[in-house]
């Protein structure tokens, strides 16, 4: 079934118009809520764009693309701008209260976390850090949308300093990395519905060590 829906889904160029039911957009954010990330510290948002017109506003920033406007909704993976000791100790107490652990327990790792994020020395470097992981709740968005038989574009075919102008997102501290919309495929319209998957040879992506 997940072979399927993965062989079924496509970056989708042009999409219909028909709107996503609510229900179905939530599970499908149910999936990046759920997506692992480094020390389970997801420093990112998934800012979700709704409305017709905010989503043609975001369309000059994302170089016209067509599907912006023709899917139901936007999402918008954006890192944190703040990734430091404060954002730890908030992960440590919520850790801590979940688990109905002692926080003195978590020292050790909340040392750990620590170093790790003291180490990304610049703003680029937490960027780039956090887009990783927000990568990889894409990547769940993009299956669980195939699951739901929804049409999914993963993009990074923007500007990002553009679409966080219009999105305001500096304000929020949040800075976006990649996006997805989600909607319908127009299969009269869109070239590329009806055209063959296009991989490199299994062997050539899957490789064993000896
Ligand atoms: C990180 C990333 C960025 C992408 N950016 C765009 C984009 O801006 N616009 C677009 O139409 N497709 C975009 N794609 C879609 C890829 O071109 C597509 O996934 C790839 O050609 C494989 O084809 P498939 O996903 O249709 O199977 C992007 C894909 C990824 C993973």
């Amino acid at each position: 079934m997940l072979h399927t829906a993965l062989n079924w889904r496509y970056a989708t160029k042009r999409m219909n118009g028909r709107r996503v039911p609510e229900a179905t957009v939530e599970r499908i954010l149910d999936a990046a809520h759920l997506a692992p990330s480094s020390y389970g510290l997801q420093p990112y948002s998934v800012v979700v764009v709704e409305t017709p017109e905010l989503r043609e506003r975001c369309q000059p920033a994302m170089f016209h693309q067509p599907q912006v406007v023709e899917g139901s909704h936007l999402l918008v993976f954006a890192t944190w701008e703040c990734i430091g000791e404060a954002e730890v100790d908030q992960l440590m107490a919520l850790i801590a209260e979940e688990r109905g652990l002692e926080l003195s327990s978590l020292e050790g790792y909340r040392q750990t976390v620590a170093g790790t994020v003291e180490r990304l020395a610049t703003a680029e470097a937490r960027h780039q850090w956090a887009a990783r992981q927000a990568y990889l709740a894409m990547g769940m968005v993009l299956t669980a949308a195939a699951m739901e038989r929804v049409d999914a574009t993963p993009m990074e075919g923007f500007d990002p300093a553009a679409l966080d102008e219009v999105l305001e997102l500096p304000a929020r501290g949040l800075r976006s990395a990649v996006a997805v919309t989600l909607g319908y495929r127009d299969t009269d319209a869109d070239w590329l519905a009806n055209l063959k998957k296009v991989r490199w040879p299994r062997e050539r992506v899957i490789t064993r060590a000896e």
